[in-house]
Order: C-alpha cells, then sequence, then structure tokens
C-alpha cells in the first residue's frame, strides 16, 4: 500500500490506472471500511483519501475538534486490498489559502445546509478537485450522508465528470447508532442517550409504512426528542430534500435528523422505501 502526501505523488500514482476512489476524513471505522469492501468488487485499484477539509467547517471549534488517527487508519486500511492512501496536509491542498470560488446547487438551500453555511461548498471544492487529480472511473459514497451524496450526483452530472457515484448502505452499530467518527466524542452516558436517534427513525419509518402524513411524522420526532436540541426531524422530498407537508404520504420518503448528543452534532436518515436499510434498523432497535 502506497502512502502519497502531494498532489504530484497522487497524479502520478493514479495515471493511466482504473481507479475506485474513496474520499474521507479519516478516523476510520466499520462504516469506511464497508466503502472499501465493496470497492474491492469493482475490479479497479483502490485509493482512500484522508483528509479534515477545514473549508467545510463553518464552526473552528468543530475543525480542532474532529477527531485524528492517521497511524490507526493506515493499519486499518493495510489489512483491506487498498493500492494507495492520499494523505495530504492543509498546506498541500490550499497552498494560496482558501479559495473563493464556489460550486452552488439549489439541494444546498435544505436539511444540514440551513445549519450550516459553506460547508456543502467546501465539501464540493475538494470532492471536485480530488475528483481532477484522481480522475476515478468509481467513487464510493455513503447513505449515511444523504445530503452530501445527492449534491456530488447533482455535480457529477451537471458539470460531465464522468465518474461512477456509488451509493453505500449506512453501517450501524450494535445499539443502532450510525456509525461516525464524530461518535468517539461522547462519553458512555452520550453514547447511551444517542440511541434516541435510531430509534425516533424506526419509529417514524413504521409511521410511514402505516401510512401516516408528513405533519404526524413531525410531530412524533417532535416529541421523541423533545429533552434534545435539534436542527431538523421529519419528512422529506428524496429529490428536492424540502420538508413533506401536511398531509403528503410519506411512502416514498425520506426521514432525516440532526441531533446534538452532548454538543456532538449527529445525521442520520432512512428512505422508507429502502428494504434492506429498513430491516437493519428493525432488527437493531425494533422492540
Ligand atoms: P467522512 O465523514 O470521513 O465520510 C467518508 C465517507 O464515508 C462518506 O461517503 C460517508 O458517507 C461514508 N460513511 C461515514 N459513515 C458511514 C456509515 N456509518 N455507513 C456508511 N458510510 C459511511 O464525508 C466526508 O468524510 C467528507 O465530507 C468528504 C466527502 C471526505 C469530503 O471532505
Amino acid at each position: 500500500m502506497q502512502i502519497l502526501h502531494t498532489v504530484r505523488q497522487l497524479q502520478s500514482y493514479c495515471h493511466g490506472k482504473d481507479i475506485a476512489f474513496i474520499p474521507t476524513m479519516g478516523y476510520l471505522h466499520e462504516g469506511h471500511l464497508s466503502l472499501v469492501r465493496q470497492a474491492a468488487h469493482l475490479n479497479s485499484e483502490i485509493l482512500v483519501s484522508i483528509f479534515v477539509n477545514p473549508l467545510q467547517f463553518h464552526d473552528p471549534t468543530d475543525y480542532e475538534k474532529y477527531p485524528r488517527n492517521s497511524e490507526h487508519d493506515l493499519a486499518l486500511l493495510s489489512r483491506e486490498r487498498v493500492g494507495a492512501v492520499f494523505l495530504p496536509t492543509v498546506q498541500e491542498i490550499y497552498p494560496r489559502g482558501y479559495p473563493k470560488i464556489r460550486l452552488w446547487h439549489p439541494l444546498m438551500a435544505e436539511l444540514c445546509g440551513k445549519y450550516r453555511p459553506g460547508h456543502f461548498e467546501g465539501v464540493l471544492y475538494i470532492v471536485h478537485n480530488l475528483f481532477m487529480w484522481v480522475r476515478p472511473r468509481y467513487a464510493l459514497f455513503g447513505k449515511k450522508d444523504y445530503q452530501q451524496l445527492r449534491l456530488i450526483q447533482a455535480m457529477n452530472e451537471e458539470l460531465s465528470l464522468g465518474v461512477q457515484i456509488i451509493p453505500c448502505a449506512t453501517v450501524r452499530d450494535k445499539d443502532g447508532l450510525a456509525m461516525s467518527s464524530r461518535n468517539a466524542r461522547l462519553t458512555q452516558e452520550g453514547r447511551k442517550l444517542a440511541r434516541i436517534i435510531p430509534l425516533a427513525l424506526h419509529g417514524a419509518a413504521k409511521l410511514a409504512q402505516e401510512g401516516a402524513s408528513a405533519d404526524a411524522i413531525a410531530h412524533f420526532f417532535s416529541e421523541k426528542l423533545s429533552s434534545f436540541r435539534w436542527d431538523y426531524a421529519g419528512a422529506f422530498d428524496p429529490h428536492t430534500l424540502s420538508p413533506l407537508r401536511d398531509k403528503n404520504s410519506c411512502q416514498n420518503a425520506l426521514l432525516a435528523l440532526a441531533v446534538y448528543i452532548e454538543g456532538v452534532r449527529l445525521i442520520d436518515n432512512v428512505l422508507t422505501n429502502d428494504k434492506e436499510a429498513l430491516n437493519l434498523l428493525e432488527k437493531l432497535v425494533g422492540e
């Protein structure tokens, strides 16, 4: 497994290769590794990038507190079929300081975009540049970050980047909580509290299956989350990501929420027509 530190090294490694690319911010867990394992079926060289991108953090404390451990990450990746890891410094990515150019898309006005100004512009900037350097055939992204996935698909199509974007299922811990590098910031007590997230999602998915309206689902979430701080929780249009209202049916909806546990912002979602994802929730948190 090669370790690449500079853009030049990255470009010369990728030149002429069929690449399956997995961009990450490190502090790797089974969710990231499931993307690597899925990439192993694609008959391409697997490239993982690890870069905590300062441009996508609108809160400097969140950036500083973001967990990092590249030695452990490399040890985990060396056990998988990974050809190379790109591990650049901030200086390498932003040698002229932060860029002023921005990509914007209407999907950014919804969900997390409302609460994290500049976040998705930062994500698209880095993913766009990584795509330009790597020129991957495939790139794998988790459905855990559904809005991010949708924005990257939109960028890829609308700018004709020619990458095959592969969405991957959300990996959950035994208690149902979606794996996230941010979970490492929770105390044992916080970890127990966080179980409310998959529980609320599961409960809302059941209501949706029984034909509940978007209003009823929003009401259910606000009751469940009444003792927590949260940015949004409800049923959304899976294409436009805008909130479903009133008597809208939720048979084909995105159920999504962003909740703070011990000051750590956690997100999760499920599509009400994603049988596999619903079965997993049922298995882990169903009564
Ligand atoms: P990061 O949060 O490290 O996530 C890297 C990739 O792993 C993303 O595609 C994310 O959706 C996926 N992932 C994270 N947790 C997952 C889980 N529990 N199950 C399945 N997939 C999961 O997302 C980013 O980094 C950054 O924004 C990035 C795209 C790298 C740009 O900086």
